[in-house]
């Protein structure tokens, strides 16, 4: 395979006169974690199913681990692999059986079917229950069962529909170090998520997807440097506390509703100590103060005009 597992140009995408995708580019490194940030409803699902094969574009044109999508279908579905936003597990087969029939139905020999399925058993830690039936597993166990049914076939090209959606933080962290596992073997990926935390945490390049259009696309580093810098949160008692330290410090942005005021900087030590000595001079004391350093969420925010869900839920 060349460089590029994933290019895409100019890619469209409608629902009737509901345009989903509207003209996206992408350039997708080999053996690198790309994932595609959005809200509910943005397209990431959309996007996944058009690149996989599974849905027609109406317009563009994409190659997938270096086969057109239009034209060369069955090459790209044998270059990758899928891991849906719904799992495919079948709940009434056990884990093994979940992944024999994955192993039969590409057609791995016997031997080879029984070797793959029990490697992969092992590397997912899920051998002790291969042989309990998928519907008493755990939301993190069918996940991994999920995925380890993806790998099947060793694929070049991983995608991973929001692979950690209902997870618990400690399943969220295991699935975050098979991902990175994968990498580590060469495989690309290319994961949806709703999650900031998991892009910053696995991304080598992050690309948000709002209103059928890329809006933004960097590193995690690239994307929060383009939200104003860290700033310092003070909060007062009431709103006459609140005035008088905005006219004290000017350049600072008062929030009324919630009784606090924004200062640009970076929270050092020397610099907070002459703030709250200058407030301190007027007989103003902030009760509380805290420092922000921007995030992924800031960065949604500034690109998209609204939180994510997982900021809103917060
Ligand atoms: N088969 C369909 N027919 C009509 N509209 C559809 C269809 N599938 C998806 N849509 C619409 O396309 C838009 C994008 O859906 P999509 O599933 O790609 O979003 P998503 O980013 O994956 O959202 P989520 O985070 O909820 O999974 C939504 O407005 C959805 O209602
Ligand atoms: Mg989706």
């Amino acid at each position: 395979m060349n460089d590029t597992a994933i290019a895409a140009s100019g890619l469209r995408k409608a629902y009737g006169d509901k345009t989903i995708l509207d003209g996206i580019d992408l350039n997708i490194g080999s053996g690198t974690i790309f994932s595609l940030l959005g809200p509910n409803g943005a397209g990431k699902t959309t996007m996944v199913n058009v690149l996989t094969t599974l849905l027609k574009a109406d317009g563009g044109t994409a190659r997938v681990a270096g086969y057109d999508i239009a034209s060369q279908t069955r090459a790209v579905r044998a270059a990758i692999g899928v891991t849906g936003q719904f799992a495919a597990v079948d709940d009434l087969l056990t884990g093994e059986e979940n992944l024999r029939l994955m192993a039969d139905l590409h057609r791995l020999r016997g031997n080879e079917s029984k070797r793959v399925v029990a490697a992969l058993l092992d590397r997912f830690e899920l051998t002790e229950s291969a042989r309990k039936p998928a519907s008493t597993y755990s939301g993190g166990m069918r996940r991994k069962l999920d995925l380890a049914m993806t790998l099947v076939t060793k694929p070049d090209i991983v995608f991973l529909d929001e692979p950690t959606t209902g997870l618990d933080p400690r399943s969220r962290r295991t699935m975050w170090d098979i991902v990175r596992e994968l990498t580590s073997d060469g495989v690309t990926i290319f994961l949806t998520t709703q999650y900031l935390e998991e892009a910053d945490q696995l991304a080598d390049r992050i690309a948000v997807l709002d209103g059928g259009r890329i809006v933004a696309e960097g590193t995690p580093d690239e994307l929060k440097r383009r939200v104003p810098g860290s700033y310092l949160q003070l909060r007062f008692r009431d709103s006459a506390q609140l005035d008088a330290a905005a006219r004290i410090l000017p350049g600072s942005t008062p929030d009324p509703d919630a009784l606090t005021l924004q200062v640009p900087g970076d929270g050092g030590s020397n610099a907070l100590r002459a703030l709250l000595n200058r407030l301190a001079d007027h007989s103003v004391e902030a009760e509380d103060v805290s420092i922000h350093t921007p995030d992924l969420d800031d960065v949604f925010l500034a690109l998209t005009g609204h939180a994510t869900t997982e900021a809103d839920a917060a």
